[in-house]
């Protein structure tokens, strides 16, 4: 009888590359996979740990399943990801209907943890930091998981500890991934099907494997048959060097968007923070890469009402969107993380925070929306991923990330189309394939 798995995934783009990795390794003990979980014999949820609320959410989820297979054979059920590295026995004290817990640097041990589990029944849990060992088994498991825009693990873990942060503690140190490794990992994306490919790494611009930093890796894959658009992310400003600067101006596929956090845009918070850069050093970057191209635009992460944060550390951080003029970008309130450095801190007043991330976001959708407007009436070089979920019209990506739909077929999937833009809203651009093209195909 075949076994049917369902992953649920939260968190960031690390834990979707885990996810589909997980799949490519639990397929050789005969699993498939199944998108609905009622079908599952085995329920795993990859969760993150970054705000608050995630072990409730990993409760709330598994109270939901306990629910739903009441009346029939349990599914096993699994936990992996940031919340089970930092909570691991702790995890299988609270509810015994979870069997295992998996940290992120422990996922090569889970067909034998699955094995276990089923020949004997008992409950078990890994999160050892064995990030060498998973490397090496999984590149011995092709990454199956090729889709037009694929994300690639270069890098884990962290060893900047950023006061407000819990990444060092779930991913552990820093780990660069063999060059080599990640080359041939690049070619079988790209053999089956990849058009683009996003580097990834909690510190992705930290890669550092004997002689080879990211700015080798950009270069060595584009030269790779088939690659359209190679990406990064996320990127410390800190580790933002000069030979990556200068990739920009000579990479014919690095996109021209740089997603660089900042997270304040006062010096005090940073300093408080723990961020090892100043406003200054984040500038000095900004106008390097604007030099050399300026259409290079920026995203970025912002953290509001952080311990300490006053109006005037607000006001900074207001004028240094407006100066960069950020494109896109994620902001949230602080949370604050048990075992963090910043979890004995005094909090702000709550509705402080929420004014305050208020006018962050309007004043960043605004900038969004405008340059939305600005690709109005223009055509655009858009990478085509997919059919929309009606199957009536295309969806691709702009060189900037955003989402575009337009009047494109089945067979532009996987190609770089020109798109006429009609229209925009704050996250889509809307138009129509510009008609030589099609007359040129045919
Ligand atoms: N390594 C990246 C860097 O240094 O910019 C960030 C990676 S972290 C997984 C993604 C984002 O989560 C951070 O940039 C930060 O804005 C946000 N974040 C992390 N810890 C947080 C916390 N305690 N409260 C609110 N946001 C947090
Ligand atoms: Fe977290 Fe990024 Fe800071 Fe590392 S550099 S501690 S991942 S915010
Ligand atoms: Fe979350 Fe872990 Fe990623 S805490 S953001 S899943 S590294």
């Amino acid at each position: 009888m075949s076994q049917k798995i369902f992953i649920k995934t939260f968190g960031c783009q690390m834990n979707e590359y885990d996810s589909n990795r997980i799949f490519d390794t639990v397929k050789k003990i005969g699993f498939e996979k199944t998108e609905n979980f009622e079908d599952a014999n085995c329920y795993l949820l990859n969760t993150c740990h970054i705000r608050d609320k995630a072990k409730e959410k990993v409760y709330d989820d598994i109270g939901r399943v306990k629910k739903s297979f009441r009346f029939r054979e349990k599914p096993i059920v699994i936990v992996a990801g940031c919340v089970a590295q930092a909570e691991n026995q702790e995890i299988l004290k609270r509810e015994p209907y979870i069997d295992m817990v998996v940290g992120p640097q422990a996922y090569h041990k889970i067909n034998d943890t699955i094995l276990n589990h089923i020949k004997d029944k008992k409950k078990l849990e890994e999160t050892e930091f064995d990030t060498v060992s998973k490397f090496e088994y999984l590149s011995k498991i092709k990454n199956n998981f090729s889709k037009v825009s694929s994300y690639l693990t270069i890098q884990e873990g962290c060893d900047k500890f950023c006061h407000f942060c819990v990444v060092p503690y779930t991913r552990g140190p820093e780990y660069s991934r063999p060059y080599e490794q990640i080359i041939k990992e690049a070619k079988h994306l790209a053999n089956n099907g990849a058009k683009e490919i996003t580097l990834i790494g909690q510190n992705v611009n930290a890669y550092n494997y004997e002689k080879y930093k990211l700015s080798n890796l950009i270069l060595e894959i584009e030269k790779i048959s088939g690659i359209e658009r190679i990406r990064y992310t996320t990127s410390h400003p800190k580790d933002m060097s000069e030979d990556l600067i200068n990739v920009y101006k000579n990479s014919q596929k690095l996109m021209p968007l740089v997603h660089l956090p900042i997270q304040s845009g006062s010096d005090k918070i940073l300093k408080l923070m723990n961020r090892k850069h100043k406003i200054r050093d984040y500038l000095k970057i900004f106008e390097k890469l604007k030099n050399i191209n300026s259409n290079i635009e920026f995203s970025s992460d912002f953290i509001i009402g952080y311990p300490g944060e006053e109006e005037e550390d607000f006001d900074s951080t207001i004028k240094l969107i407006k100066d960069i003029n950020y494109i896109n970008s994620f902001s949230f309130i602080f949370s604050s993380r048990p075992g963090t450095v910043a979890a004995n801190l005094k909090l702000i007043d709550q509705n402080i925070s929420k004014k305050r991330l208020e006018i962050i976001q309007d004043l960043l959708f605004e900038n969004q929306i405008s340059m939305n407007k600005s690709f109005e009436g223009k055509t655009i070089n858009v990478l085509v991923e997919n059919l929309t979920e009606d199957k009536s019209k295309t969806f691709g990506r702009s060189e900037y990330m955003t989402s575009v739909i337009f009047n494109g077929k089945k067979e532009d999937i996987g190609k770089i189309v020109p798109v006429k833009i009609k229209k925009s809203n704050r996250s889509t651009l809307f138009g129509n394939i510009v008609e030589s093209y099609n007359q040129k195909v045919a």
